[in-house]
């Protein structure tokens, strides 16, 4: 596994973007698995600006999320589909037709999740996937426990995600407690993975790439198995990696 620490997360956000614009250039339809959070806002600035002055081109990209509250609508502005098209869809010339996001307000939830998967199927999977790193090691919303899930189900936050992300809302007691998530199949089965993380928040998750060992209390060290995946952290987040 390819470890990269830049001093920055612009550094890192633009080595991050140079790797997707790298796949959208050899395969222009190609598929992205996209993140959301504070983590790859620099990444998402970084491909607009080259959209906007490198003519990177995205008329035929297609993207699938990770995840989604359930109980947010795609207007409400801490929707995970209000995030994606706010920092990237507005601005590129991708078809928002091609653009995926779990439906959290579904009536049949658990559908949605049976039509999510196969979303990802009919698209034939992912070229590319983007991941951030909960500061207690989720990846998606998949939270840390005695087992993870394959496919895309709903999780329960665990009170450290709620926390971690009450500072984008109101206060703690709006953060959802649920949100339908992408299960490790899909997010081990992309062809490439790029997983980031900046600050020192993220240092312990990140000290887990010390050793081998792949365990459920902490989602992200599956990614140790997987055959083309780079960490991209800044300074802050590597200062317990050895
Ligand atoms: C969001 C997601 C989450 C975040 C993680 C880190 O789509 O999948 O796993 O990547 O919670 O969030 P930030 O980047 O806000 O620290």
């Amino acid at each position: 596994m390819d470890i990269k620490v830049f001093r920055t997360c612009e550094e890192a956000s633009a080595y991050a973007a140079d790797l997707v614009e790298a796949v959208i250039r050899k395969r222009p339809d190609c598929v992205l698995g996209l993140a959301t959070g504070s983590t790859p806002e620099g990444l998402y600035a970084e491909l607009v600006r080259r959209h906007q002055t490198d003519s990177l081109d995205f008329s035929q990209v297609k993207s699938i999320n990770l995840d989604e509250y359930i109980g947010l609508t795609g207007d409400h502005n801490q929707s995970y589909r209000y995030f994606m098209d706010s920092h990237l869809m507005n601005h590129v010339n991708i078809d928002r037709a091609n653009t995926f996001v779990p439906n959290g307000t579904a009536v049949d939830l658990e559908a949605e999740c049976r039509a999510y998967d196969q979303k990802w199927l009919d698209l034939g999977g992912t070229d590319i996937q983007v991941l951030g790193i909960g500061p207690n090691g989720h990846i998606g919303f998949n939270e840390p426990g005695e087992i993870l899930h394959a496919d895309t189900h709903i999780e329960v936050l665990t009170q450290e995600t709620i926390d971690a992300n009450a500072r984008f809302f109101a206060s703690a007691d709006e953060v959802p407690r649920r949100a339908i998530t992408m299960g490790m199949r899909d997010i081990m089965s992309a062809q490439q993975l790029i997983v980031l993380a900046f600050g020192a928040g993220k240092a312990e998750a990140i000290a887990r790439f010390n050793d081998d060992q792949v365990t459920p209390d902490c989602p992200v060290t599956f990614i140790k198995l997987h055959p083309n995946a780079t960490l991209i952290v800044d300074e802050a987040a590597a200062a317990l990696l050895k």
